[in-house]
């Protein structure tokens, strides 16, 4: 059946089965292809987006339960690309491979909204389920507080106003 969902504040309408993942919505039916698949048993956070603002694991979400929500994907977290996070995470050049990134910024900037001055350990703590083959995790906890400096809590989509 046809489920509704806004996408960076775009509504759209998406014929597939109930249980499709989120993840493939994104990917495969959408062509949003920043959101990377990792392990697909939610162990990673490659696939991080927002649903209502929050950070979720898109690879263990279905299309049914996001049905009628907003959806925010690392291309809508500013769609210029200037997002504080954005901005800090280039300066830092946190970065390897790149692959965990977009799942790591938007499960950074959730974590900027509730929380706009985050301590090491709150970072970490919050932090701790994306996973980096490459070993960022000193970078993206700088980028961090570089970004929490400079009003990253206030920043981000319009779909998420
Ligand atoms: S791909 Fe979703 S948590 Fe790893
Ligand atoms: S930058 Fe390579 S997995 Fe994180």
């Amino acid at each position: 059946m046809p489920f509704k969902i806004t996408v960076n504040g775009q509504p759209r309408t998406v014929d597939v089965p109930g249980d499709m993942p989120l993840l493939w919505v994104i990917r495969d039916v959408l062509d949003l292809h920043g959101t990377k698949f990792g392990c697909g048993i939610s162990m990673c956070g490659a696939c991080t987006v927002h649903v209502e603002g929050e950070a979720t694991r898109s690879c263990v979400t279905s299309i049914a339960e996001v049905n009628g929500k907003r959806v925010t994907t690392i291309e809508g977290l500013s769609p210029s690309g200037n997002h504080p996070l954005q901005k800090a995470w280039m300066e830092i050049d946190v970065p390897q491979c790149g692959y965990c990134q977009a799942g790591q910024i938007m499960n950074a900037a959730a974590l900027l909204k509730k929380n706009p001055k985050p301590t090491d350990a709150q970072i970490d703590s919050a932090m701790e389920g994306n996973l980096c083959r490459c070993g960022t995790y000193l970078r993206i906890r700088e980028a961090i507080h570089q970004a929490a400096g400079n009003g990253a809590a206030k920043a981000g989509s319009k779909s998420e106003e």
